[in-house]
């Protein structure tokens, strides 16, 4: 991995950051390297608290906030499913709750953090590195309160997202093996093509110049837009047969997380209305039956012309949530001709 620390981007920011690093130069001697660095962490978790963080970076405060990111801690659903593991500071809490990942390393497991964990996984899990600076993309202006380090991880930030969304010893919660032997990896897309859509704008309310960055919204199952982009239906006629074809457009398996089940209805009527068939498969982890990116899942039906056949496609958030809080992703409906 190679680092760049940007000072030359602006003639300001330049001067400003200089008498930044003069400042600590000066104390640096008095103070051992370790201390400064716990210092320097300190004061990041600090200002996130004083709201520091969102006063110069309004818009992507905003986004994260809502973000299921910021609820990581918080969740209801996942304090249920954690209050019943009996080692759940070891084997849950410290995904839902990390150290910054460039500390623990890209890659490793996270650690349990032991401060601000209702922050879940907040701006300093995935940015705030050892030294107490910011790495992100490359930047377009320079402050004097944090330094800005350019990391080539951010633009194609899968393997930052492996830390925790592919974890070797976390299947469960693993949506980037899948996504590795799909076409989108083969094409060079990353997690952030559909959870972090690129958006033209002031990065910071000290930036004065709009360039490309990414929303910080994760939007996921709980997106009705991204449900309707998880999957198509067709229905095809071929000799007395329709086939129904239900296939997968996310970038890995469908659904992606293990609680969620897929409700498929499959509803065949004769001319007058009258039911010849009704079936319904659930697609989830349960059933061992989620499907792979872009994979093709068929249904047959023996057919006569003028026959209506019907396909409509449910999301279920948990097993417990009540058919009336389902999510229609999608619904076909065809006459035989
Ligand atoms: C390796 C990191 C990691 C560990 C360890 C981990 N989780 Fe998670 N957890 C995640 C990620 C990433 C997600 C979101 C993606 C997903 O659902 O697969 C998640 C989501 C969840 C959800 C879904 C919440 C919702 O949106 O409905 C539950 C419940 C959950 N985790 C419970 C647990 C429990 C219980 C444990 C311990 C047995 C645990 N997690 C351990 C990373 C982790
Ligand atoms: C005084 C204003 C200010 C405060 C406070 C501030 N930032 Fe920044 N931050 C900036 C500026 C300016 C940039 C560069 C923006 C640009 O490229 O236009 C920046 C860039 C960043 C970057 C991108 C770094 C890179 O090299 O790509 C991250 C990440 C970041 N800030 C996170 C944070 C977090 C987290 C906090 C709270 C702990 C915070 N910032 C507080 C002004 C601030
Ligand atoms: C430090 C661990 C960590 C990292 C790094 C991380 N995530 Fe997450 N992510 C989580 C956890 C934990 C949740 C589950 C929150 C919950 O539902 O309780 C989650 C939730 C999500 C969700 C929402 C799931 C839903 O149910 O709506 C999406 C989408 C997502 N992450 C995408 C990403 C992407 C893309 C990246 C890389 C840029 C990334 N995550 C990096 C831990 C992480
Ligand atoms: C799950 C990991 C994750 C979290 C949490 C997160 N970021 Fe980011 N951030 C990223 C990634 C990935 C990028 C690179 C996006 C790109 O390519 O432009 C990024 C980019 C940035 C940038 C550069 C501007 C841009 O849009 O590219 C800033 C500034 C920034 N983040 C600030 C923050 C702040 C402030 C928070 C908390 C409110 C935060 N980030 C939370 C992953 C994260
Ligand atoms: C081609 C677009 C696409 C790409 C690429 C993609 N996703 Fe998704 N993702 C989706 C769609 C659509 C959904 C909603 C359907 C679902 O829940 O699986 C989703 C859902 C999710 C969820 C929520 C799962 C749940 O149970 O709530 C998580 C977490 C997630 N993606 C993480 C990732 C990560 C990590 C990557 C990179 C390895 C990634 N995604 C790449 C489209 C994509």
């Amino acid at each position: 991995m190679r680092y760049t620390v940007i000072l030359q981007r602006c003639v300001l920011g330049f001067c400003v950051s200089l008498l930044g690093l003069g400042i600590l130069m000066f104390f640096g001697n008095s103070i051992s390297d370790v201390e400064s660095d716990e210092n320097q962490h300190q004061e990041m978790y600090q200002a996130f608290k004083d709201g520091r963080c969102k006063s110069c970076h309004p818009a992507i405060w905003r986004e994260w906030e809502k973000s299921m990111h910021a609820q990581a801690w918080v969740d209801e659903i996942y304090q249920e499913a954690a209050k019943q593991i009996a080692n759940r500071e070891k084997s849950c809490d410290p995904c839902h709750a990390p150290e910054p990942i460039l500390v623990t390393g890209i890659g490793k497991m996270p650690k349990l953090r032991s401060v601000q964990q209702e922050s879940g996984v907040s701006c300093l899990v995935c940015h705030l590195d050892k030294d107490g600076a910011m790495q992100g993309p490359p930047a377009s202006a320079e402050t004097n309160f944090h330094a800005n380090v350019t990391n080539s991880i951010y633009q194609s930030p899968t393997k930052l997202c492996a830390t925790c969304h592919g974890q070797p010893s976390v299947p469960e919660h693993d949506q980037v093996s899948s996504f590795l032997e799909s076409r989108f990896a083969a094409e060079k897309k990353s997690c952030a093509t559909c959870h972090m859509p690129v958006v033209n704008r002031l990065q910071s309310t000290a930036s004065y110049e709009s360039i490309k960055g990414r929303k910080h919204t994760w939007q996921g199952s709980r997106s009705v837009t991204q449900l309707k982009n998880a999957a198509t239906l067709k229905i095809e006629f071929a000799d007395k047969k329709a086939t129904v074809v239900l296939q997968n457009k996310a970038g890995h398996l469908l659904p992606g997380g293990t609680l969620r089940i897929i409700v498929l209805d499959l509803t065949h009527l004769a001319p007058d209305g009258t039911q010849h068939e009704k079936k319904q498969v659930l697609i989830s982890e349960k059933a061992k039956n989620r499907l792979k990116p872009d994979e093709k899942r068929t249904f047959v039906f023996d057919v006569n012309s003028g026959d209506t056949l019907k396909a409509a496609l449910r999301y279920q958030l948990t097993p417990k949530t009540p058919e009336s809080e389902w999510v229609q992703m999608g619904e076909i409906s065809k006459i035989v001709p």
